[in-house]
């Protein structure tokens, strides 16, 4: 298959030396990534930025900011049979963005946040993909009725949930511990590395694009 696979945060610029950003290591999606490209597949990762190591055999497009990473999803996803979207995109940005350093003035400062695209929401109803498409869904209550919501508003095959308040699994671990939300049903592994995690994970959505292509 060719696969496209987002990960990593998004930074949100301020000023040319400030930005917004949240906790994501990437490990998740390099993880997806890397066990995808050993199982035989093409992969695309277009990833925010982060400390690892590009996965050996995997193409790669470094992205910094929300915007750009809606861009590089819209430009490659047409040819791709399956896509995982593992980054943690923020939700919000700058208003503006200043063009020099921002000066201290007074003893509180608003910012004006606009929303950014939401990448996955737009993949079905957008960019027209008709693949398997694998959401993720970080959440801290009510994981697989969030994550269900989720499936059915963004045209998901799976949404892939982990909980994002429990200590060592999730953001920035080497650890998760994901709930598998599919259509007509719900599996909850077990916890594991994210290493050992990813090939299980490519397993289930190669299941899902054989039964789709099978037309079932
Ligand atoms: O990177 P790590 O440190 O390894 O951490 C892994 C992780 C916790 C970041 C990962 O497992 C995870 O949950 N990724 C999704 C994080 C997230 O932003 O979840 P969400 O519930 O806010 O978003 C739902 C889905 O929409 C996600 O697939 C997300 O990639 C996508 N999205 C969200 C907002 C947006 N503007 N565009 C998007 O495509």
């Amino acid at each position: 298959m060719r696969v496209l696979v987002t990960a990593g945060p998004t930074r949100e610029a301020l000023d040319p030396v400030r930005y917004l950003t949240n906790r994501s290591s990437g490990k998740m999606g390099y993880a997806m990534a890397d066990a995808f490209a050993k199982a035989g597949h093409e992969v695309l990762l277009i990833s925010g930025p982060t400390q690892l190591e590009i996965p050996e055999g995997v193409d790669f497009l470094p992205v910094e900011s929300a915007l750009e990473m809606y861009a590089a999803v819209e430009r490659h996803i047409a040819r791709r049979d399956a896509a995982v979207f593992a980054a943690a995109v923020a939700d919000y940005r700058p208003a503006t963005l200043s063009e020099h350093k921002m000066k201290k003035t007074g003893e509180t400062l608003t910012l004006e946040l606009v929303r950014t695209p939401d990448i996955l929401g737009s993949v079905r109803s957008q960019f027209g993909f008709t693949g398997t498409l694998i959401g993720f869904a970080a959440e801290t209550q009510d994981l697989e009725a969030f994550a269900r919501d989720k499936l059915q508003r963004k045209g998901c095959d799976l949404v892939i949930a982990n909980d994002v308040s429990k200590p060592g699994i999730g953001f920035d671990s080497d650890r998760n511990e994901v709930l598998l939300v599919f259509p007509d049903h719900t599996e909850a592994p077990p916890e594991d590395e994210k290493h050992h995690l990813a090939p299980m994970l490519v397993r289930e959505i190669e299941r899902i694009a054989a039964e789709k292509m099978a037309g079932g």
